[in-house]
């Protein structure tokens, strides 16, 4: 997508791996799931794919009492079981003389000084060159402390010849005003071009791959508007419960844990108008258009539908329902499926709804977004039944089993005119040879590299609170969500909501 700005980089090769050049990353929330399961592994398979500076350094930062050698026992366990690419000791020696892990508290500046002394360290002993970026992957109400205290140590501007940024992790708060102020907070201490917002699902191939799709083709984008498209299906499906996440996940619930974030980019990806280049703000522009002409319904008991999953099988397993889960109160109203409606209100969308849906101990895990076309406005077939034929398809598969198919009508073969949907698939799997990187290796690079284009901006951060606030609301003055077996596709009050527009939701 983007050329990057490394200058070891030689513009005219594409082919050419972006290397980050020399630098360290600081992890707050060490000790979280995110830290153990995405982002060590993450920075183990960037070092060995080759992309991270010989003398990269990476400082933890918790509350623990622990040595550095402890902390590399942690990476060392997180990158055995978690990292994709296989465990080569010399990668491993390499990558762990770069470790340091300060003992400290978010609010105690005496914390600070010693990580600004690390910092300092490393500059001298790995050579980092006074390029860091400060990842924190911790709760918002820490990020005022934390911002805070890297400015009032020095730790949050480079010295002209260096670079510092800072990484935050959804959610970039929980409604518009909160969003709000946690931007100010940010926006405080360092300058817009050093703040990347991460939306891991922008740094999935697949997602990447709806610009390649729509734009690096002329086939697709004469039919992407309203006089071909039915309407649009985006549907996130997991199949795991909440799992030890309950402290976050209630009271947050579905729509603003990956709704307000990674389906809106989505549907923005799918709907925006091409962008004058893929530098970071032309496209975030093109989305932000996308996301500010976005309507929702008037009707919002007609037109969003939420559910709460009970106990159910799953994998031939039974599994407990969310209020059972641990820490989850049982007059908890959090839901763990939402369904809405929104239409976008322009020239190429009017009168196409866009329909988003996401749930978690749902059939199947499954991301996936469904063009669906218009039937063909004549069927010439009288001697033959046509009422099996659905509507023509173009499902872009984002994971798993990452692919595109295009659904069409195809006759049986035979002496009659019998026609049937069939589908033609592209399989990523069996296109290329290369496997897709994880999503946190591309972003923790382009960080790296300071290549913003898939860092989402303040901007799209509460234009998507301005789009989700009604609904949520709307939800918490109004019933509790339906309960839907562990299982199954979720509540009822789901697939009536598209029944009454004349559709049905995919069955992935
Ligand atoms: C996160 C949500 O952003 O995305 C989780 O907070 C969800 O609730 C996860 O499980 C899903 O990510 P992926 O990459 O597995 O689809």
């Amino acid at each position: 997508m983007s050329l990057g700005s490394n200058p070891l980089r030689d513009p005219q090769d594409r082919r050419m791996p972006r290397i980050a050049g020399p630098c360290g990353l600081v992890l707050f929330g060490v000790t979280g799931d995110l830290s153990r399961k995405k982002l060590m592994p993450a920075v183990y398979d960037l070092a060995n794919r080759g992309l991270l500076p010989p003398g990269f350094a990476l400082v933890g930062f918790a509350r623990r009492d622990w040595a550095d050698r402890d902390f590399a026992k942690v990476v060392h366990d997180a990158v055995k079981e978690y990292s994709r690419t296989p465990f080569r000791e010399e990668t491993w020696q390499q990558l762990a003389e770069g470790f340091r892990f300060v003992r400290g508290e978010f609010g105690d500046g005496a914390s600070f000084e010693r990580l600004r002394e690390t910092v300092e360290e490393l500059d001298e002993a790995r050579g980092t060159s006074g390029n860091h970026a400060f990842y924190l992957s911790i709760p918002p109400d820490a990020f005022p402390d934390v911002v805070g205290q890297l400015k009032e140590h020095g730790l949050a501007a480079g010295d002209g010849s260096s670079w510092r940024r800072v990484v935050i992790e959804k959610p970039f708060g929980h409604d518009l005003a909160s969003a709000r102020a946690l931007n100010n907070v940010v926006s405080e201490v360092f300058p817009p071009e050093s703040v990347f917002r991460i939306d891991h699902y922008l740094g999935k191939e697949t997602v990447q791959n709806i610009l390649a799709f729509r734009f690096a083709n002329a086939m697709f984008e004469p039919v992407w508007n309203s006089n071909y498209v039915d309407h649009i299906q985006i549907t996130m499906a997991e199949d795991i419960g909440i799992g030890g996440r309950a402290g976050y996940y209630d009271g947050i619930g579905a729509a603003r844990d990956v709704i307000q974030n990674h389906l809106l980019q989505l549907m923005a990806l799918i709907a925006m108008e091409d962008p004058a280049s893929f530098e970071a703000r032309n496209l975030r522009l093109e989305k932000q258009k996308v996301l500010s002409s976005v309507r929702i319904p008037e009707r919002l008991d007609l037109h969003t539908a939420r559910g709460q999953y009970c106990a159910g099988w799953q994998g031939g397993q039974k599994v407990i329902g969310y209020l059972d889960e641990d820490d989850i109160p049982n007059s908890s109203a959090t839901e763990t499926y939402a369904a809405i409606r929104l239409d976008v209100e322009n020239r190429r969308w009017a009168g196409v709804p866009f329909y988003l849906r996401t749930g978690k101990r749902l059939g199947r895990r499954v991301t996936e977004v469904a063009v669906v076309f218009k039937p063909a406005p004549h069927l010439p077939f009288t001697q033959t039944s046509t009422e099996e034929l659905g509507s023509n398809a173009l499902v872009m598969r984002i994971q798993p089993d990452e692919g595109v198919t295009l659904r069409f009508g195809a006759k049986v073969p035979g002496t009659a005119m019998e026609l049937r949907d069939v589908s033609m698939d592209f399989a990523y799997g069996g296109a290329f040879v290369e496997s897709s990187p994880e999503a946190y290796e591309r972003l923790i690079l382009d960080v790296l590299l300071g290549d913003p284009p898939l860092f989402p901006r303040h901007e799209e951060v509460e234009l998507s609170w301005k789009i989700l606030d009604p609904i949520v609301q709307w939800w918490a003055d109004n019933d509790k969500p339906e309960p839907y077996s562990s299982g199954s596709w979720g509540p009822a009050s789901a697939d009536e909501m598209l029944a009454r527009d004349g559709r049905s939701w995919r069955r992935p």
